[in-house]
């Protein structure tokens, strides 16, 4: 617990690209769910897609009170949604008035109290993402390694650092042909952002999509799932499992990836955060 006299310092993370399809919802989500079943913390989870929202569709939930409800003036608390063990809070597909999206800050501020995290999914709609980045502390942005998706996953660094929201870290989803596609050092070459999760395009996604359960619960020994557990443990300040036999020794052999030293970077802040 972050608990310090009672107030809690919760983190509002928000995964964001200005491309779409790149995994922003399934990161959002595969994170809140390590974050609360791995390691036991209390997450709210927001689908600030405020157009083609998702989050409800992934985990079959309903959704009579949504974020839209919210931002027109309904408590916050109306909206949420257990699943997973996961607060969540669902968006409209159809809403018919219009809504203040820039009231997103200070409702989801009035429940930093209750939450150690506050994960927010996001539009890759350029307008949509800009009340998404106020209301977040720090920004992950979510890419895969190909030149047209890292170079539009790029702008939303950009209005990040314009809105000065700090950009925490990349994470590089749907690796499919490493030798085809730009490596870690690469991405950071040209990013300018610290890569924090490798994350490989996997068949089973599809499986736990079709369960309508994260795969980190559904497939917990899943490399993507072990992938997700480590970013999530270097968000919260757990120790990072080393996830497989040879991962287990070549510490001793001098030989870390890059993606693991940022992590324990971030690790690092988060100690220094609770100073
Ligand atoms: N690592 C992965 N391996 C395989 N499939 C993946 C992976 N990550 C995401 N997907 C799949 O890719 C599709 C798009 O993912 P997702 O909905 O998370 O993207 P998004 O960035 O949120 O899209 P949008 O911009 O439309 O909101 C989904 O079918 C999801 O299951
Ligand atoms: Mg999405």
């Amino acid at each position: 617990m972050l608990s310090i006299e009672g107030d809690k310092m919760t983190n509002t993370l928000a995964f964001v690209s200005i491309k779409g399809g790149v995994g922003k919802t399934t990161l959002a989500l595969e994170t809140a769910s390590a974050l609360v079943n791995d390691f036991g913390k209390k997450v709210l989870l927001v689908d600030a897609n405020f157009s083609a929202p998702n989050i409800g569709l992934y985990l079959d939930l309903t959704n009579e009170v949504t974020l839209h409800d919210a931002l027109f003036g309904v408590g916050l608390h109306n909206a949420i949604y257990e699943s997973h063990g996961i607060d969540i809070v669902p968006a409209s597909m159809d809403y018919q008035d219009e809504v203040d999206v820039f009231k997103l800050k200070k409702i989801l501020n009035k429940f930093k109290p209750r939450y150690d995290f506050i994960i927010i999914d996001s539009s890759p709609n350029y307008e949509e993402l800009k009340p998404v980045i106020a209301a977040a502390d720090k920004i992950f942005i979510v890419t895969s390694p190909d030149h047209v998706t890292l170079t539009t996953s790029l702008k939303a660094a950009k209005l990040a650092r314009e809105q000065e929201t700090p950009v925490e870290g990349m994470i590089v989803n749907k690796i499919r042909s490493p030798r085809h596609e730009f490596n870690l050092n690469e991405i950071e070459n040209i990013s300018e952002v610290p890569v924090m999760a490798r994350i490989r395009d996997h068949k089973n996604m599809a499986i736990a999509l079709h369960h309508k359960t994260p795969i980190t619960v559904h497939d917990r020994e899943n490399i993507v799932s072990k992938e997700i557990r480590k970013f999530a443990s270097a968000i919260c300040g757990e120790p990072e499992k080393p996830s497989g036999f040879f991962q287990r020794f070549l510490p001793f052999r001098g030989f870390v990836h890059k993606d693991e030293v940022n992590r324990e970077m971030l690790r690092k802040k988060f100690y220094e955060s609770q100073l």
